[in-house]
């Protein structure tokens, strides 16, 4: 067995196809990581297949096909080789008019982003070794408050508190945890946006910046700085400073 064989790790990479996690899949499989893609669209699946260790096919808002995923991925003594976890799929809509709050959005958003995370945990904890890392993509929409984010920044704040606190809990299980928090990345998500995205940078930056990270076990990554810092150094300002700038015109 070569030494790269031996150094190679198994991922489970959820969003693998399309944006931050296909250049995940890309980065990881070009070192000779085995990566077990998972997705909701077959077609985009179908195409990661050849290069993949396995492909895993669900819909985050469907309960049952997440538990059936999981099972099957459990059965096959998949699961048992993973050491790593990443926990990247996820999708933005906004709260166009507040006064007209959109409640059907705002479950929808809450229930992919966040509340699909606890089916993925239960399918994938209990088979995790010590030594195995989980990993968040949050985002740094968390640090600050923005508009018409409410349905998107709640659910990313969820996973901020989720990462966190899990963080404490599988400490004694050696199994460490990794939150992430990208700025604006370019992506079929970020296509749709209307308004000016500063410091944009590429799936391929966002994904390298992840593996770094994540190789060296870090339990926050925060990119690209110049905007993160910057956001966070408005954190600590008062708030009405914030509110007249994110709500000028
Ligand atoms: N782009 C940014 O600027 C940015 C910034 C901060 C955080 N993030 C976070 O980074 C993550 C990846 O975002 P992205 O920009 O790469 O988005 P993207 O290009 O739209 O990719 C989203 C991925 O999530 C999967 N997905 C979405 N809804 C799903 C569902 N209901 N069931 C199963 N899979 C589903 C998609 O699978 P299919 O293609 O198979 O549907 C796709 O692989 C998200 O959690 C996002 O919130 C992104």
């Amino acid at each position: 067995m070569t030494a790269k064989a031996m150094t190679a790790k198994t991922i489970l990479l959820t969003g693998a196809t399309s944006g931050i996690g296909l250049a995940l899949f890309e980065q990881y499989v070009s070192r000779g990581d085995k990566v077990i893609a998972c997705g909701r669209d077959e077609a985009k699946l179908a195409r990661l297949a050849p290069r993949a260790y396995k492909t895993c096919q669900f819909d985050l808002n469907s309960p049952d096909e997440i538990k059936a995923a999981m099972q099957s991925l459990s059965l096959d003594n998949v699961l048992a080789q993973v050491n790593i976890v990443i926990l990247n799929a996820g999708n933005c809509r906004y709260i166009d008019d507040a006064k007209q709050f959109d409640g059907q959005l705002f479950q929808d958003i809450i229930t992919t982003n966040l509340t699909a995370l606890g089916w993925l945990l239960q399918g994938a904890l209990p088979k995790l070794r010590s030594g195995s890392q989980l990993v968040f993509v949050s985002s740094s929409a968390t640090i600050l408050p923005f508009p018409r984010s409410q349905a998107y920044g709640a659910s990313k704040a969820g996973i901020d508190y989720l990462a966190n606190s899990l963080r404490l809990d599988l400490l004694k299980e050696g199994i460490d945890v990794t939150l992430v928090h990208p700025g604006f990345v370019k992506t079929p998500l970020t296509d749709k946006n209307d308004f000016n995205m500063p410091f944009l940078i590429t799936s391929e930056q966002a994904a390298t910046a992840i593996i770094a990270g994540v190789d060296k076990r870090k339990r926050y990554l925060h990119f690209p700085k110049r905007l993160t810092l910057l956001l966070k150094l408005f954190s600590l300002l008062p708030a009405s400073l914030w509110q007249k700038i994110i709500t000028l015109k």
